[in-house]
């Protein structure tokens, strides 16, 4: 019989992808995925730190498997990720959890395959980060859980230094992969029947700086070339470096979804500058103004933060304000974590918790009204969705339009990797409801 692996994944997509490579590695040495950690011979650990809570949440997770552990010695234990990237991280989850066999950090992943070889023979435990990032590696073979979505990284890393933020920290400088292996990745994931595929990075709109390879828009469009119907997805763009030619290139090709992420996090221009995102609301607004020139129907999601350093009402009504004036489709809406290490963690006047809770509930009050009442635009019309699953509970198929609506319907055959148009006749929230047609 096989061994078995399991992996737990706190945080992101990029994160969702990397355990898919994680999970390519350990499929390579022999093992096979299973969905309980009581049956694995390997779990790992693919951790985030952008966040105190998703940090908390991984500790509590390893604390769990000590009696795993203890009653199958035989178990290898992994840790790898944002996490213990961090300064001193590794040291610390050494010592508070001297059971785990591997630690390893964001740049070194892909050798996780000889880590696990090594253990094998060797007791002590494996503790292994690099500081620096090492090439793009580019013979993983990802073990794919999403069709008929697929993710595929057109860049590493971040160069921005937003003051919050712990990821340049943890994920290096930022680098691109060459397009013509994204190119082929894409072509690739077309002829197996993939019919959505979203490029990652941190800020896809820098694609290629400091090469001399094809820009962002330019990318898009190579894209867009490859026959087929699929669709074609992107995150994150950073405000600062969204640009009038790529508003073009998206609105040039059907395959783009008119679905457009751009982190705004505040609306206070004092706050943004303290930020260090290097644009002010009304540069946001701009921009918005550029994409519905291009495209009308596009909705725009965004991600917003409360609570940052001498946030004052005022400010905080600025981000109210904002969301307003934008209207955004959705949003992701976190307070403030300080993370050390970073700008803002040692900035004076750090905001107290019970006022931070305030804006939060105000703030997703606003946003799931908008949520609520842009999910209502599609009663009553079609729009084609892309079948991703199939819900055993409710009896129904799902699936998202291009504008990231999850949309829900019957159906006597197997939909999955289907397009499939839908007479809306009920929205709830996110969710739309309706008949095939
Ligand atoms: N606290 C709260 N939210 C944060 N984000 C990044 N760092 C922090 C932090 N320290 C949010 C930002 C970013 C998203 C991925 O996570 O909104 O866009
Ligand atoms: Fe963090 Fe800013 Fe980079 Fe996004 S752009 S990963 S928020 S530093």
């Amino acid at each position: 019989m096989n061994k078995l692996f399991h992996i737990v994944t706190y945080g992101c997509q990029m994160n969702v992808h990397e355990s898919e490579k994680i999970a390519g590695i350990l499929s390579g040495l022999g093992y096979e995925s299973c969905d309980d950690m009581e049956s694995a011979d390997i779990v790992v650990f693919n951790t985030c730190c952008i966040r105190e809570n998703a940090e908390n949440h991984a500790y509590g997770n390893i604390g769990m498997l000590k009696k795993l552990k203890a009653a199958n010695k035989n178990m290898i234990i992994a840790v790898g990720g944002c996490l213990p990237q961090q300064m001193n991280k590794a040291e610390n989850l050494h010592e508070k959890f001297p059971y785990v066999d591997i630690i390893f950090g964001t740049h070194n992943l892909s050798k996780l395959r000889d880590y696990i070889i090594e253990k094998q023979t060797r007791k002590k435990p494996i503790i292994r980060i690099d500081e620096r990032e090492g090439e793009i590696c580019e013979n993983e073979k990802p073990l794919r859980t999403s069709y008929p979505n697929a993710w595929v990284n057109i860049m590493y890393g971040c160069n921005n230094f937003c003051s919050y933020c712990i990821v340049p920290y943890v994920r290096g400088r930022e680098r691109s992969r060459k397009s013509e292996n994204i190119i082929a990745e894409v072509r690739q994931l077309v002829s197996e029947g993939y019919r959505e595929i979203t490029l990652l990075g941190q800020n896809v709109n820098s694609y290629g700086n400091g090469t001399d390879d094809i820009t962002f828009p330019e990318l898009l469009s190579k894209i867009c070339e490859i026959d087929g119907k699929f669709r074609i997805r992107f995150m994150t763009s950073h405000p600062k470096d969204f640009s009038e030619e790529l508003a073009k290139a998206m609105s040039q090709s059907d395959k783009i979804c008119h679905l457009l992420h751009l982190p705004v996090q505040s609306g206070s221009d004092r706050i943004l500058r303290a930020m260090n995102r290097r644009y002010t609301s009304s540069d946001y607004l701009r921009k918005v103004d550029i994409l519905k020139k291009y495209i009308p129907d596009c909705e725009i999601t965004t991600d917003l933060i409360v609570g940052f350093p001498g946030e004052t009402e005022e400010d905080f009504n600025a981000t109210l304000d904002l969301v307003k004036r934008v209207d955004f489709s959705s949003a992701f809406t976190f307070v403030y974590s300080r993370r050390e290490g970073t700008k803002a963690a040692t900035m004076p006047d750090q905001i107290p918790e019970d006022v931070s809770k305030r804006r939060i509930m105000q703030l997703v009050d606003l946003v799931n009204a908008q949520t609520r009442a842009h999910s209502a635009k599609f009663v009553g019309k079609t729009t084609e969705i892309l079948c991703e699953d199939y819900d055993e509970k409710r009896g129904l198929y799902l699936g998202r339009n291009e504008y990231g609506r999850m949309g829900y319907f019957k159906s006597e055959c197997d939909e999955r990797g289907n397009f499939v148009n839908l007479k809306i006749n009920q929205a709830n929230g996110v969710s739309l409801f309706g008949d095939k047609v």
